[in-house]
């Protein structure tokens, strides 16, 4: 790949740039997957298994992209995935993520472990995102963010199931992401210092760097390894279906299950109330070696697609593939990657430029499908 990109166009681009842009443990916590990144690879090799089908001679002259995702409307079948710890990357990330959203016309998600708490994404941007929350073991700290999501302008809620353990993220160990142990900090304190336009824009001017959303009920608010602690502490390895239905009763938003894989799953989830399921693997960061997740959609969305909406993420690194999880029974999709190595390689700029390219991406393929609307986007359309 060239040294230097001045126009940066693909994932791949912004990933190079972004790798360039960070130090090391940061970079590496994004592109990361769990043990031996069979998962991760799969996620985006997969989708060159499926083949659009091309048609001709249609009147393609009122191509639109936009669709409606759990009842918000929005410019195309995409949203922002929720990523923690954004304001780690960017100045401000999770603010500059939800605005760039908002101008793209595509939800926000903002992360339990964000840097950024939900009210400082609301007052930046004045305009609904989604919330994304795991299960914690105080039933209270739930309740109590619940509370300030829906304050804040929350409309969705994304709740994540495939956490009950942390997965092992090796490249983490090795460069002392958080670690507490000294040979750890030092490492870090190496990265840090060949990164001086990082140290710049966020070490020293995007303070404050706590997990804004958690800083009432953390002990130590200005530690991020006490963070940590904290909520590898608060993950709740004894949450089942019947903590959805509790869910369901206290969150009067939309209600989507993050972090399903199969069938049997997928209806449990309808059963307790989901409006919709999110075929996720977590971004090849848990279970390693579990399938491709557009490898599960087809049979996901044949099963429950008639009572809730389907959604998938993981490996989209089109608008081409966004295109094949629509035709594969996909309401949308969400990227995770592909926004914060924009963000963190060139900031709001970067990431209004890429979700452009996405959309563009998305009309084109379209007008040589021979489609106009998304709706028309189905089955048909792709082989395999
Ligand atoms: C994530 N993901 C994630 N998911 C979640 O529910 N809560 C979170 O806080 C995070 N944090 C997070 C951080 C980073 C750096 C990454 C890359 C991912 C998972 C994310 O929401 C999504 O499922 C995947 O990123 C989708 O895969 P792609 O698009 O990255 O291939």
């Amino acid at each position: 790949m060239s040294h230097n990109i001045v126009n940066p166009v693909t994932p791949e681009d912004y990933r190079y740039l972004a790798k360039k842009r960070l130090p090391r443990f940061l970079f590496e916590y994004i592109d990361g997957g769990a043990n031996n990144q069979d998962t991760l690879r799969a996620n985006t090799n997969d989708f060159t298994k499926y083949h659009l089908k091309q048609h001709v001679m249609r009147d393609v002259s009122n191509i639109d992209t936009s669709t409606r995702l759990l009842g918000q409307q929005a410019s195309m079948p995409l949203a922002l995935a929720p990523v923690g710890m954004a304001g780690m990357m960017a100045r401000r990330g999770e603010v500059l993520g939800a605005k760039a959203a908002k101008t793209a016309g595509v939800p926000f998600t903002a992360s339990t472990v964000g840097i950024c708490p939900v009210d400082e994404i609301q007052a930046a941007t004045n305009s609904p995102f989604w919330f994304q929350l795991y299960m914690l073991r105080d039933r209270d700290i739930i309740l109590d963010l619940l509370k300030r999501a829906e304050a804040a302008g929350c409309t969705t809620l994304v709740f994540t199931v495939d956490l009950a353990v942390a997965g092992m993220r090796h490249s983490d160990t090795r460069n002392g992401m958080l670690s507490n142990r000294f040979s750890g900090q030092i490492a870090k304190v190496q990265q840090i210092v060949t990164r001086p336009r990082w140290v710049a824009d966020v070490a020293l001017r995007g303070q404050p760097l706590i997990f804004g959303n958690l800083k009432d009920v953390v002990p130590n608010p200005n530690d991020l390894n006490a963070y940590k602690q904290f909520i590898d502490d608060q993950f709740d390895p004894t949450v089942t279906w019947q903590d959805i239905a509790w869910l369901r009763s206290v969150w009067k938003g939309k209600l989507m299950i993050k972090g399903v894989m199969e069938v049997d799953d997928a209806k449990a989830a309808v059963d307790a109330g989901a409006d919709a399921v999110l075929v996720s693997n977590h971004g090849g960061r848990q279970l390693d070696s579990v399938a491709s997740t557009i490898s599960k959609l087809p049979d996901i969305a044949s099963a429950v697609g008639g009572q809730t909406e389907v959604y998938m993420d993981g490996g989209i690194r089109s608008g081409v593939d966004v295109v094949k999880a629509v035709a594969l029974g996909a309401n949308g999709v969400l990227i995770g990657r592909p926004w914060i190595n924009a963000l963190a390689a060139r900031g709001e700029s970067g990431l209004n430029d890429q979700l452009a390219i996405f959309q563009k991406e998305i009309e084109v393929s379209m007008a040589l499908m021979g489609v106009n609307k998304i709706a028309d986007i189905n089955r048909d359309l792709i082989e395999y």
